[in-house]
């Protein structure tokens, strides 16, 4: 698959790379992202090379994930802000620097990147965090997504687990905006 660029009012998705990999390495420092991603712990430098030089680029060659470097638009040589991702069965992820978190920024490029996955003609995506997750929950429910259920994590934690995880989805034509039926702490 040839990497696709996508682009909102303040921001440009983009395919990340070399030019990343120190930005990717100190984010991935934080402990709240470590908390609710399953990057590896502790994060080295070379995980940051690996993800950013060798998973994402296959992960597009081959289709199983669509993988966005989130940046400002129309800034010369502009740093990476946070990740998005979608994987080929309708499965998106997200992450922001925490110095770039509360400015909007993801629900931005969320909106995009749903658009052009129901352009692709796709009827479903997917959506899961970790209990109590908020504001991964609030993003999703701030996209229009139904909050299905709680239950055992699609994707294995580091040691192999599956842990309890809240989960949504959004078809096709359906409003974005807030759906009923959330977790109190999400927004009810
Ligand atoms: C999830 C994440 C990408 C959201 O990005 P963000 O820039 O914080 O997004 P927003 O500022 O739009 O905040 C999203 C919502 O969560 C709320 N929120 C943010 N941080 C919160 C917190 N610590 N506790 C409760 N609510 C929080 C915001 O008020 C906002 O609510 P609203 O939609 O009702 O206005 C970011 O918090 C992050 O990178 N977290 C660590 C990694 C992670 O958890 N990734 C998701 C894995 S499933």
């Amino acid at each position: 698959m040839t990497p696709v660029v996508l682009r909102t009012p303040r921001l440009v998705l983009d395919q990340p790379g070399e030019r990343d990999v120190e930005t990717v390495f100190e984010y991935c420092q934080d402990p709240v992202l470590q908390q609710y991603t399953t990057v590896p712990v502790p994060y080295r430098r070379e995980d940051a090379a690996t993800f950013l030089l060798e998973l994402a680029p296959r992960w597009w060659e081959e289709g199983t994930e669509q993988t966005w470097a989130i940046r400002l638009a129309d800034v010369p040589d502009a740093r990476l802000l946070g990740v998005i991702g979608l994987r080929s069965y309708g499965e998106v992820g997200y992450w922001m620097g925490a110095q770039h978190r509360g400015h909007g920024y993801l629900g931005e490029a969320f909106e995009v990147v749903i658009d052009h996955w129901f352009r692709a003609g796709n009827e479903r995506m997917t959506w899961s965090c970790l209990v109590g997750n908020v504001a991964s929950a609030r993003a999703a429910r701030r996209a229009g997504f139904h909050f299905t259920r709680t239950g055992p994590a699609t994707v294995a934690d580091r040691d192999g687990s599956h842990p309890d995880s809240w989960h949504g989805e959004l078809f096709a034509g359906e409003p974005r905006e807030p759906q009923p039926g959330w977790p109190a702490e999400v927004g009810g």
